[in-house]
This record gives structure tokens, sequence and C-alpha cells, in this order.
């Protein structure tokens, strides 16, 4: 399949490239940088949620799925732009947010009429609420002054969940898939699809020992599959080539993995891996090694997104050398390969000063519960850390944002210059059958994918390692000058070195 060896790139809308000045990207400023993307190698784009929304978590609450929001320009507009994508030979897939709506959309308005509307059942009604928690904190339940009786939000108290236990739900959304499928995109990336369905009988979440409440009953529910696979079966029966992502709320392979394969979806983003707060080779090893198991279940590569901090500050601590290594096990390696805007360029966070600065809802909630007990400067240090702002500033090349910029990286073209040069190789070599031979010790990582050996050295110190076969060497890419002595490698401090067996 084309998604197999391909490059994602992932577009956060507002963010990327503003045409207008407005200080918001827009759908142009994304066709203006076609060429720019083309020339890094990408494949595929992903466009975050462009849908009307009254942006209280800045477009993922939906409140029409069939139309654009002015502020990204018209419907026109994105047509030409996957148009012209297409012409320049990348796909485009987008973000379908099918767990909730915003309260603002007709379907919710019509709900809160009365208890008899016929759209009530569209949402998750309850007399009392359980102790069901928010993702975004605080109770997931909202009263509703009218009817007396509590909706369900899994997010912000302005998103609420649709009731896919109503078939209903479930044929309006297949008729929305339907829209875009005509307008001509390659495939979705389905937002919190895990979180679909809730248990029924709204038994208390357990807590653990420090009190933080288990998601037992509100996600992973038995039955979630099966509606799972029809919606995947209806998407694959209009055309086997549209592809299919889905964002599992977990960090637990195991968990992740049931989502993906024949009947469900084509893959899942791995947090297990792409959103760890620190670099640790042997975990990382160990990960490898169980997603290596099930090999139809083809996993995705990424260290960043729209909803962490970005891997230059997180797992590369802002050494360009670990930076330029991990940009090896983003692209020769078993799985598909996910960027985020600004990676390429080794972006760092933003971060908020204070208040006015924060435009991430789940920081703002944060912000707020800690002030009137920890003060001013203690709640901003708080809020940061969970302000997913961080990776969302604005690229460099806009002149004013809606946000603030993005911390420029000083060595940002040796960054963009590694990235074209294994994103190339991946193109050339790749797909990548899954590893091999997985080793880490001592800050050294090496893996075997078929004929390609990979040993990246990411310790202070040189290594020399006998190489396992003897045999003459193809070198495809190396790193800081690794030497190559007949069946012994030497390599100086954070050198990596891709060979391949001839
Ligand atoms: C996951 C998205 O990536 C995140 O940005 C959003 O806030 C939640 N889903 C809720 O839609
Ligand atoms: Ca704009």
């Amino acid at each position: 399949m084309w998604w197999e060896k391909a490059v994602f790139y992932e577009i956060y809308l507002p963010s990327f490239a503003d045409s207008n000045g407005d200080g918001i990207g827009d759908f142009n400023g994304i066709k203006e940088r076609l060429p720019y993307l083309k020339q890094l190698g990408i494949d595929a784009l992903w466009l975050t949620p462009f849908y009307p929304s009254p942006k209280i978590d800045n477009g993922y609450d939906v409140s029409d799925y069939c139309d654009v929001d002015r502020q990204y320009g018209t419907l026109q507009d994105l047509e030409e732009l996957i148009q012209v994508a297409k012409k320049s030979g990348m796909h485009v897939i987008i973000d379908v947010v099918f767990n909730h709506t915003s309260t603002q959309h007709p379907w919710f308005q019509s709900a809160l009429q009365s208890t008899e509307d016929k759209k009530r059942d569209w949402y998750i009604w309850r007399d009392r609420p359980n102790n069901w928690e928010s993702f975004f904190g605080g109770s997931a339940w909202e009263y509703d002054e009218k009817s007396q009786q509590y909706y369900y939000h899994s997010f912000a108290k302005e998103q609420a969940d649709l009731n896919w236990h109503n078939p209903a739900v479930k044929h309006a959304i297949f008729q929305i898939l339907d829209f875009w499928i005509k307008k001509g995109i390659d495939g979705f990336r389905f937002d919190v699809i895990n979180n679909l369905t809730v248990s029924q009988d709204f038994k208390d979440n357990p807590v653990d020992e420090t009190r933080r409440q288990i998601h037992q009953n509100d996600v992973n529910q038995p039955g979630v599959l099966a509606i799972l696979k029809e919606i995947n079966a209806y998407i694959k029966n209009c055309n086997p080539e549209l592809f299919t992502v889905a964002e599992i709320s977990s960090d637990d392979l195991k968990c992740i993995e049931q989502y993906v394969g024949a009947e469900l979806f084509d893959t899942a983003f791995n947090f297990n891996l792409g959103s760890q707060e620190k670099l640790n080779l042997n975990y990382f090893a160990s990960q490898y090694e169980a997603m290596n198991t099930a090999a139809e279940k083809l996993p995705t590569l990424f260290f960043n997104s729209h909803d962490m901090s970005r891997s230059w500050e997180r797992l590369a601590d802002k050494n360009v050398d670990v930076y330029y290594l991990l940009i090896v096990l983003l692209t020769i390696n078993h799985g598909i390969t996910f960027l985020f805007q600004g990676e390429e360029l080794g972006l760092g966070d933003f971060l908020a000063a204070n208040l006015t600065d924060i435009r991430d809802i789940q920081a703002k909630n944060k912000y707020f519960e800690l002030l009137p007990s920890d003060g001013e400067v203690r709640a901003i240090a708080a809020a940061n850390l969970v302000n997913r702002d961080r990776s969302r500033g604005m690229l460099p090349f806009n002149i004013k944002g809606w946000i603030g910029s993005a911390k420029v990286n000083e060595s940002e073209k040796v960054i963009m210059a590694g990235y074209k040069a294994l994103i190339a190789l991946r193109h050339k070599e790749g797909p990548f059958l899954p590893l091999e031979k997985i080793q880490a010790e001592n800050d050294l990582l090496s893996y075997w994918s078929g004929d390609i050996h990979v040993i990246l050295n990411f310790s202070e110190k040189p290594r020399q390692i006998e190489l396992l076969e003897d045999r003459p060497w193809q070198t495809l890419w190396s790193h800081n000058g690794p030497y190559l002595a007949k069946n012994k490698i030497y390599l100086p401090e954070r050198a990596g070195w891709i060979g391949k067996r001839n």
C-alpha cells in the first residue's frame, strides 16, 4: 500500500502558514508551502481539524462536519489544496472527531430542546452524575437546567460525547465520511476513537493509591471494536486504498495494538514510544521488540505532535547530535513515519509567561485549579507542564501569530539536511521489515531490518563494537565519522552508522 513507506507530515492548521497576514495559518498558506514539503520528501499531509468550531479546544470541538472554518479559507480553497497536493504526488488525510461534537453543533442544540427531541438520544444523559472525570480535569458531567439532567463530556464541557449505542449516530457519521471521500481525501485520522463508547451500567471508576482515577468504565469498552470494524469496512468498501489511523488514548502497547489489524485500523499512534518524557534506550529497545511480534500490526514512528512538548526539548535535551540520531529511529525503522510541523527545523517549545499567553484549555484549567492555593508563579509553572501550546507555537516563517512563536534552532540547516537525507534513504530502502537483534547497552542502540544494520551511539563516549558478520559492507549513511575496519566499527561520541550487507 502507498502508506507503508510513506512519511506523513502533521499540519496543525492555525500555526503552520498564514497567507493573508491575519496571524492564523490557512489553506492557501499550506498550498504555498507544498514545494517546501515536497523537497523535504513528504508523501502525505495530515490536516488537523479545520471545521467550523467555537475553538474551545481549538477545532477539536466541531460544530459542522461538512464545512470549513472561514478562518482557514473556503471549502473551495481546501479542494484546491487537495488537488494541488495530489498533483505534486502528496496524499492528504484529514482529522475526524467523532467521539464528541461541539455543544454548538445543531445536533446538540436540538437535543437541548427537550427530552423528547429526536436528537436527544444522540448524546449521553443521566439524571445523576457518577464519578467519571473529564480528561481535561473536573467532572465529566454537566448539568442542564432545563431538563434537569446531566450530559456526558469526556473532554471540555463544550464537547458533548455522542451516544454510539444509537445506530442513527453511526449512519450520520457514514454520510460525513462519504462527503469527504468524494472530495478526494486519501484517509482519516480518528480522534480518541477508543473513547467512543462508555459502559452502559455507568458504574463509578476506581481510583489508584494516589487517588488518581483509573478510566475503567469510560474507555476501551466491550463492543467498541465491533463499531470500529463497521466504520473501517465502510471506508475500505468505498476504496481499499483509503488509509485509517487511530488515536488511542493510551501509551500501553497492548491496548493500542488491539485496534490495529485486517478489519480494524491500518495503524494507530504508538504513544508507548512517541510520548515518552525522556530518552531511555533500554525501554525503547524493549518496545521495539514487543512491536515486532505482530507483523501485521504495522506501528507508527513519531516523537512529536500538537499535544506534547517538542522532542528537541523532551527527548534530545537540546543536543543536536542526539536529535540527529533520533531521526534514524523515525525513518529507518519498521513502521510508518509521522513528522510534526517544524520538527525538521529542530524547533523548540513555546512557553507561556503568563495567563494571557495560554491558549490551551487544559493548561488554563490547571492554572485556575492551582492559582488559589499556589499563587501566580507556581500556577503558571504547573500549567506549562501540561500546556499543549508548547508545540503549537507559530512556525518561524510567519510574521505574526494567534499564539507566540516556536523557538528557532540555530542548527536548523544541519537538522533539515539530516531529515532530507534519511527520508530519501527511507524511500530508497523501505519499507523496513520487522527489526531483529535489537540491542541497547550503555547508550548504544543497534538493530537489523532485513539486510540493513543500524548502530547508534547515543553516549558521550566513543565506542567500538564488533559487527556480527564479517563481510563487505556498504555504508548507507553515517553521522560524526564512524570508522569501519573489517568486522569492527569504531563510533566516536554520538555517532551513527547505517550499513547494508552485500
Ligand atoms: C486528541 C487531540 O489530539 C487533542 O488535541 C484533543 O484535545 C482531544 N483529542 C479531544 O478531541
Ligand atoms: Ca490567515
